[in-house]
């Protein structure tokens, strides 16, 4: 019997009877259950290009695994990003949707509940050993770490607010102990240190092991100013000090998106200004201070890989490699960030090698950080939980039968767009880039990070690949809308949603206007802002449960305009910073039954 095979049968043997699976990992010698090692960058692109500069998780983990190409994030920030990943579900599901309180952060993860049902929980409670360490969620801070401990880990080291980010004098957290700081020390050399604890610990037990690594390179550093006077700033991130020299002569990739003649975008994005030499060159420098950074995770991969070939566990391990989100540099003008529903932002980069997975292979098919969850339930064995919004990633040809193909990903966000780095009045001077520090904000506020912070980025999103179609549709919390057809516009530079100003030849998206198809998107949109487990994994069915639409091609037949002309939209009665359902317009979209009647889906 294969290891999938065993795998298979496991989760048979799991559905059937609830059995712990330690015992049925012991019942049979051969069914080794693998190990599983996660790596999870902070803010790390994938469109910048940033996986072109490490050459050891290249070697490590693209060519000895497979590259998932089209992954994607589902909230563009690191909190509600990472409450999703490790519940399954879509941020409107969490409603854990920003960094701090009252919407997000590590209080807002314990007051829903999650401490006692997130992954590691489940993941031990079916016989694993699980450890982590490095950056977890935000606002976990010196102050609320213990009221209460995370759950859920055999060993845990966790970096805390707000010396999270400060690459100089990172705050770690071990276990049940007191906060200890590592000031004067680079907290990639604190990490990887850690994380090779945390694996000798976990070779030595008798389970297999869960073992997290968040370290939070290449996020932008963030000195709580204890130094400054109480002053906070925020900096490009630091590399190691041997990192220091590289790369002097890269630039963000010149894209057609990159500080366009045009203003691009709607919202605050439109009335970005174009950057000027100075912010071009900082930007410059900022994106190489990202690579630098990168290098010592590329250097921590290395050493992990090291070891556990070491222990003979390296073919028994699988090794996932992403970014709790994706970054933009100066693409649509926009300042250092994240936050927007672009490609860049959106993005991540997703590595998995491990036994059964095809070398050096590079898959096509859409996947989210929302089917992590299900993907680490089936490579352990576990049956998929009914709240899971996301679905198994396909990461051996074993499990394609298993595969539910998906073409949409639901994007979503609320509260403030963060814009990030600082720059001041070098004007040319030479040494523009190594001695900018201070911040000079324009048009928007500051907000109690240093960076700063942009009011009503609200905004709902579908972004769609499929056979001839690739699209990104937004509807905005002002009721602004976006669509992109990246099949011909792969920057998102040409906003096809209809405006006042006339376009004369209106494009087709598969064959059908551009009303049809947006009545196909609003209603998807609509089904998807709101959708609970089968829901977001099936929204067609939602919408046309007797006609088995598996896709928005489908559903652009002729037959069925009647039903999509009368949908309601999708649309917004205010701004709010948080998910208010009383702010967001309808809910519940028409749905044809049997192709005759129309009920509303409850
Ligand atoms: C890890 O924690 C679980 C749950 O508390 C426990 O059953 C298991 O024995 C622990 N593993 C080790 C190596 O201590
Ligand atoms: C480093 O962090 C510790 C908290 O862990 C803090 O007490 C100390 O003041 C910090 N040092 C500097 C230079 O900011
Ligand atoms: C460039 O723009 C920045 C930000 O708006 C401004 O602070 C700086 O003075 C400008 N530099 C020049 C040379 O115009
Ligand atoms: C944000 O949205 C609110 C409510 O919709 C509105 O009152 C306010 O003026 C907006 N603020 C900005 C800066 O656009
Ligand atoms: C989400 O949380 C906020 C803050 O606690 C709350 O006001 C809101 O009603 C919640 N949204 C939903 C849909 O439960």
């Amino acid at each position: 019997m294969n290891l999938i095979a065993a795998i298979a049968g496991l989760a048979a043997a799991q559905i059937a009877v609830g059995a712990n699976v330690q015992s049925v990992f012991q019942s049979d010698q051969r069914a080794s259950p693998p190990n599983i090692l996660f790596v999870i960058t902070d803010d790390q692109d994938l469109e910048l290009g940033s996986v072109s500069y490490t050459p050891r998780i290249a070697k490590h983990l693209r060519d000895q695994g497979t590259f998932f190409r089209n992954h994607f994030v589902t909230t563009s920030l690191c909190c509600p990003s990472r409450v999703s990943l490790w519940t399954g579900r879509q941020a409107h599901n969490t409603n854990v949707t920003d960094v701090n309180p009252p919407y997000g952060g590590y209080p807002k993860f314990v007051e829903r509940g999650f401490n006692e049902n997130f992954l590691p929980v489940w993941l031990q409670d079916a016989g694993y050993n699980t450890y982590y360490t490095g950056k977890l969620f935000n606002s976990h801070t010196i102050e609320n770490y213990h009221s209460p401990h995370v759950k859920g880990f055999n060993g845990s080291d966790f970096l805390l607010d707000p010396y999270t980010y400060s690459y100089r004098n990172s705050t770690y957290q071990r276990n049940h102990d007191p906060p200890v700081s590592h000031e004067g020390k680079h907290t990639t050399d604190v990490i990887t240190g850690k994380a090779l604890g945390f694996l000798e610990d976990a070779l030595e037990g008798d389970r297999p092991f869960f073992l997290t690594v968040a370290p939070v390179a290449p996020h932008s550093n963030i000195d709580p100013g204890v130094l400054q006077g109480g002053r906070v700033t925020m900096t490009a991130p630091i590399p190691l000090m041997r990192h220091e020299h590289l790369f002097e002569d890269v630039k963000v990739p010149r894209t057609d998106n990159f500080n366009p003649d045009n203003p691009s975008g709607v919202s605050w994005i439109r009335g970005l200004p174009q950057q000027n030499q100075t912010v071009v060159d900082y930007n410059d420098h900022f994106y190489r201070s990202r690579l630098r950074a990168l290098q010592g995770v590329d250097e921590l991969v290395d050493s992990l890989v090291a070891r556990l070939e070491e222990s003979d566990q390296l073919d028994n391990t699988y090794i996932i490699y992403t970014s709790d989100n994706g970054f933009h540099i100066g693409q649509h003008r926009l300042p250092p960030g994240k936050t927007c529903g672009f490609e860049e932002d959106i993005r991540v980069p997703l590595f998995v090698r491990g036994p059964g997975v095809p070398a050096g292979q590079v898959e096509d098919a859409v996947t989210t950080h929302i089917d992590l969850a299900p993907t680490f339930f089936q490579l352990a064995g576990l049956p998929a939980r009914q709240d899971f919004d996301g679905t198994a990633i396909p990461v051996t040809p074993d499990l394609d039968g298993t595969r539910h193909v998906h073409e949409h990903v639901t994007v979503e966000y609320w509260g403030r767009g963060v814009a990030e780095g600082f720059f001041s009045d070098v004007g040319g001077s030479p040494s523009v880039g190594i001695k900018i520090e201070q911040q000079r904000l324009t048009q928007f506020h500051t907000g109690p990070d240093g960076a700063s912070m942009i009011p009503n980025n609200t905004y709902k999103s579908v972004r769609l690949l499929g056979e001839g179609y690739n699209l990104y549709y937004s509807v905005w919390c002002n009721n602004e809308h976006e669509l992109y057809d990246l099949s011909t516009d792969s920057y998102q530079l040409h906003n096809l949603y209809p405006s006042n100003t006339r376009v004369t030849e209106e494009p087709q998206i598969l064959g059908r206007s551009l009303s049809q198809a947006i009545n196909r998107l609003d209603a998807l949109l609509l089904v998807l802002k709101s959708c609970q487990g089968a829901t977001c994994i099936d929204p067609w069915g939602v919408l046309q449960p007797a006609d088995s639409i598996r896709s928005l091609q489908d559903a652009l037949d002729e037959q069925y305009d009647g039903l999509y002309d009368n949908q309601p939209q999708v649309s917004f009665d205010w701004c709010d910073a948080g998910y208010i359902i009383e702010a967001e317009g309808p809910q519940t979209p028409l749905t044809s039954r049997h192709g005759i009647s129309w009920d509303v889906w409850v």
